[in-house]
């Protein structure tokens, strides 16, 4: 007890670093990129400070850059030219995303890991993750699933290191790990967005992906905010499924259910740090109303110290640079 008992020895001098838990390193860390079919120059998202939208042959160049500054993975989102009913532009050999990971994988062969968000809502005209029957204006689940399989193995075929399905369908890890491995893609991890949130923190990637939907919002498959039992089941389920990674998403305000599902199954757990997470240390220290180096480090200690392993966040770049 006090005062042979002091806390505060260990808080100071090289003790201090000895003593400390959890480590940030820049192999922990997945870099997004968008992909955007229609434009020739890179265009900053205006809600989302230093991310951009990239044409195809920026797209290299860039990955290049985060390969140099050590982060070990990138994942990619497109944009395409067209979009319709049934997300057609998602899943040909020729589409946006096949060709970015493809011009990534020959360019930087094993130096980049290439991971593919596998969501038909940036490809479809309603903006929805799935087929849509507009009488009803319900997303159906197992018409769905079919897609997902098709841009799945697309992916793989592309040379994808590993795919991320997002959609939030059920029986959709089932599908997908089916789907490669029919094509021999039995090598190719999933990272399941298994915990995906209905969350209002995704509001500026809906700017960056331009995945806003036409009607309607994504609360009748992304999860209640609420729920924490609920999350378990459903990584349960992926598991069972045959998800190789399980994710978290959004990261800080779900830190409860990282620590959660890290501790009750032991698997290699992502998070994602969303962009609404971003967007609000950027602004505010536009404003120089927070430390911007001190808070990033600060928010990405605190999710791999609740259980990630991996973080998936646009503050790749500034915190492989910090780290240097
Ligand atoms: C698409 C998808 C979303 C995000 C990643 N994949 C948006 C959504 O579900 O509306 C959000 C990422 C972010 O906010 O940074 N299914």
């Amino acid at each position: 007890m006090f005062p042979q008992l002091r806390m505060r020895r260990l808080r100071s001098g090289k003790i201090r670093d000895m003593v400390r838990e959890t480590s940030l390193s820049v192999n922990d860390l997945i870099y997004p990129m968008f992909v955007d079919e229609t434009l020739d120059t890179a265009r900053e998202v205006p809600s989302m400070q230093g991310v951009y939208r990239l044409p195809l042959d920026r797209v290299v160049d860039e990955a290049k850059d985060v390969a140099d500054l050590g982060i070990p993975g990138v994942i990619l989102f497109g944009i395409p030219a067209q979009k319709d009913e049934v997300g057609s532009s998602a899943s040909g050999d020729d589409d946006i995303v096949q060709r970015a990971t493809r011009a990534i994988k020959e360019e930087l062969g094993k130096d980049m890991m290439v991971i593919t968000d596998v969501c038909m809502c940036e490809f479809t005209s309603h903006g929805h993750c799935g087929i849509v029957d507009h009488t009803s204006e319900e997303v159906l689940n197992d018409a769905t699933l079919p897609h997902l399989g098709k841009i799945a193995t697309s992916h793989a075929r592309a040379g994808a290191d590993m795919v991320a399905p997002s959609g939030m369908m059920d029986g959709m890890i089932g599908t997908i790990r089916s789907a490669l491995d029919r094509e021999k893609f039995e090598n190719v991890p999933i990272m399941s967005y298994a915990a995906k949130y209905s969350s209002a923190f995704y509001g500026p990637f809906r700017d960056a992906a331009d995945s806003g939907y036409s009607f309607g919002d994504r609360s009748t498959y992304q999860m209640d905010p609420a729920n924490s039992d609920e999350a378990i089941r459903e990584v349960e389920l992926d598991i069972m499924e045959g998800a190789d990674i399980i994710m978290v998403k959004p990261a800080l305000p779900y830190l409860d259910i990282l620590y959660r599902i890290k501790h009750e199954f032991g698997m290699p757990t992502a998070a994602y740090n969303v962009s609404g997470e971003y967007s609000m240390i950027k602004a505010a220290a536009q404003q120089g109303w927070l430390d911007e180096d001190k808070v990033m480090y600060e928010s990405l200690m605190s999710i791999k110290r609740a259980g990630a392993d991996m973080i998936l966040t646009y503050f790749a770049k500034d915190l492989a640079r910090m780290l240097k």
